[in-house]
């Protein structure tokens, strides 16, 4: 076998039921990990029937699917409900659920009452957003069994301390405090680390320090594995074109376009044709 269908196999073994870990094999093998968000169950099918390797269920569905501004508006409740609708949709993925704005900012029982409300809903982890303030809650969580992935750089839930969706961790002083609450992370016992929007340079220095992956969005190709938003991905959110982003598919132009074919065959009389009728 060539080194590249061996590297394959390797990574198909060990993506195959992803669990927690996994993410660490796959880091220790050299595999990159893929992650998508998801919010809801027919999205969650289309998931389950590809080769991506984990879910997260993130607070951005309150900008995807509910139209908010920023991800302030998610609730314990609203992500208790997509997180359930996705693990119907996708029960043999890895879900990572995040706890939103707050949640776990009010004392530890607030915390896992939310942590508890996600995991009875499917999911399989949490994620929360910083180290400064909860590091004790993120060590607690991690101890009563819930694996807790981190999320550094830009942390879209302090939006307006950071005054917008800015690229992080830019100066040499920033990139140190990225470093060193990854490490805080890691030892409060995080299995891994989400790094948005943060030079590549320096998420190149936080992987290689931490033993646990990062996984990057808008994080350059030095991590352990990267993270899209699935309709930012699939080309369902136009005019949404960051430096980062990716776009796999047209899928806003294959909806309307069927939508627009629907449409002429109704006014045309063209469906129901005798084919789509009861007799
Ligand atoms: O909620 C989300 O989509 C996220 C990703 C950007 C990592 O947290």
């Amino acid at each position: 076998m060539t080194a590249v269908l061996q590297a394959a196999a390797t990574r198909k073994e060990l993506a195959r039921g992803m669990n927690v870990p996994g993410f660490q094999e796959m880091k220790d093998a050299g595999c990159k990990i893929s992650m998508v968000t998801c919010y809801d169950y027919s999205s969650a099918r289309a998931v389950a029937e590809s080769s991506v390797d984990c879910i997260l269920v993130g607070d951005s569905v309150a900008m995807t699917m509910h139209g908010y501004p920023t991800t302030l508006s998610a609730t314990t409740a609203m992500m208790t409900l997509h997180t359930a609708a996705v693990a119907r949709g996708a029960p043999s993925k890895f879900i990572v659920a995040d706890l939103p704005f707050l949640s776990y900012r009010k004392g530890l029982k607030d915390a896992m009452d939310s942590v508890e409300e996600l995991m009875r809903a499917g999911a399989h982890a949490v994620k929360l957003e910083g180290v400064r303030g909860h590091a004790e809650i993120v060590r607690h969580i991690v101890d009563s069994g819930v694996p807790v992935m981190g999320h550094l750089g830009l942390t879209p839930q302090s939006i307006n301390l950071l005054g917008g969706m800015k690229v992080q961790a830019k100066s040499d002083a920033a990139v140190k405090i990225l470093i060193s609450q990854a490490r805080e992370l890691e030892a409060a016992g995080c299995f891994s680390v989400v790094l948005e929007c943060v030079p590549s340079e320096a998420a190149r220095k936080v992987t290689e320090l931490l033993k646990i992956p990062t996984i990057g969005i808008g994080a350059g190709p030095h991590v352990s594995g990267q993270v899209l938003v699935y309709q930012d991905l699939l080309g369902l959110n136009p005019g949404f074109k960051p430096k980062f982003l990716k776009t796999y598919a047209n899928a806003f132009e294959v909806i309307r376009t069927g939508l627009d074919a629907y449409d002429r065959d109704v006014k045309s009389g063209k469906f129901p044709s005798e084919s789509e009728s009861y007799y």
